[in-house]
């Protein structure tokens, strides 16, 4: 294969509406020692697309269009380069790779490191497994690997239903916390199901009224959505951790972390192989499961931005590439 071979990939020219996501042609990318092509089978969808299709989100790390979105792939690996050893051509992996550089994934081929991918849970389609990295990964490094969540604890979970929160709900449920998180209660039966132990409908009731003495807050809504970030300074313990997931800690909710007694800290996923492979063993173990709201095809990235945008997905939102 020429290293100019093309494939089809959704290409922006330009930061704007969903309707700058048009199916076109790009360079397939060639393998470079230590890394694995990977062909796309499904692409999963997130916040930080829309928001870097417009402008913002990591835009900083991608430069001036044109580029090809995405970061969750779940794929078949097609060709490995030199030295790799882990995986081997017809290997089933998904990943979350480059994050926060360019990865292309709503696209035909990426490759990568090898080692930012892992095997691809056996029980569960592509299409789900391109719904776990980015979020599960949010989660997992912000409830183990950065609030060293104990058995017993108060974790409270911020936007419950959404990607992220619920792998947090059962990630934290895992560790043996007392999981509460805020969701509105159409929702609520379901995340029990998961594993959240008290639910609170953020349209009906102001958390900061019924809650107190919570160990670690994961705040997957901020300061945007109803000043979630500042008034969840009020119900953690002394020493208690608020992990501020979209909106990071500004330097007023810094002075105003520290006036209260408690930690506050912004959080950033990062590609982590290690961790996929832990969670896909949860996942074939049925600890973990995934929601995957709606399939859409690739061509139509456009109306499933459109759709994640406003802000009320059930679980995720994954693009189909090819079976
Ligand atoms: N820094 C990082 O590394 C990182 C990583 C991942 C995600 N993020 C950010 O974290 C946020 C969540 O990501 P996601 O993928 O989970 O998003 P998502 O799936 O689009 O979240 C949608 C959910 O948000 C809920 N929601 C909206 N407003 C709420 C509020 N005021 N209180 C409680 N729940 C509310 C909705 O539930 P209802 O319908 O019940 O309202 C909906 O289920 C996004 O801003 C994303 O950009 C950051």
């Amino acid at each position: 294969m020429s290293a100019s071979a093309q494939m089809t990939a959704v290409v922006q020219h330009s930061f704007g509406a969903p309707e700058v996501l048009t199916l076109g042609q790009a360079v397939r990318p060639v393998p470079l020692p230590t890394e694995v092509l990977v062909r796309v089978h499904a692409a999963g969808v997130n916040p930080v697309d829309w928001q870097t299709r417009a402008g913002s989100g990591v835009a900083w790390a991608l430069g001036e269009p044109p580029f090809t979105l995405g970061w969750d792939v779940s794929g078949v690996v097609e060709e490995v380069g030199f030295g790799v050893t882990t995986l081997a051509p017809g290997d089933e992996v998904y990943g979350m790779p480059w994050f926060p550089r360019a990865a292309g994934g709503y696209a035909e081929f990426v490759t990568a490191p090898s080692r930012q991918f892992a095997r691809k849970p056996r029980s569960i389609t592509h299409e789900q497994a391109a719904a776990v990295p980015l979020a599960a990964l949010t989660a997992w490094q912000t409830l183990i690997d950065t609030a060293h969540v104990q058995p017993g604890q108060r974790v409270l979970i911020h936007a419950a239903a959404g990607g992220v929160g619920h792998f947090a709900v059962q990630i934290a449920r895992h560790l043996g916390a007392h999981v509460i998180g805020t969701a509105r209660s159409a929702r609520h039966d379901w995340l029990a199901g998961l594993g959240a132990d008290q639910l609170i409908d953020h349209t009906a009731v102001a958390f900061d009224d019924v809650l107190a003495g919570v160990d670690v807050v994961l705040d997957l809504a901020g300061d945007a959505r109803d000043n979630t970030s500042t008034r969840s300074l009020t119900v953690l313990r002394p020493g208690g951790l608020l992990i501020a997931v979209p909106g990071g800690v500004s330097p007023e909710l810094a002075a105003a972390a520290d006036a209260a007694g408690v930690r506050a800290t912004p959080f950033l996923v990062e590609p982590d192989g290690a961790a996929l492979a832990r969670i896909a063993e949860l996942i074939d173990a049925g600890t973990i499961r995934v929601e995957v709201e709606e399939v859409f095809p690739l061509a139509e990235a456009a109306r499933a931005h459109t759709r994640g945008q406003a802000g009320r997905t059930r679980g995720k939102l994954v693009l189909h590439v090819a079976s």
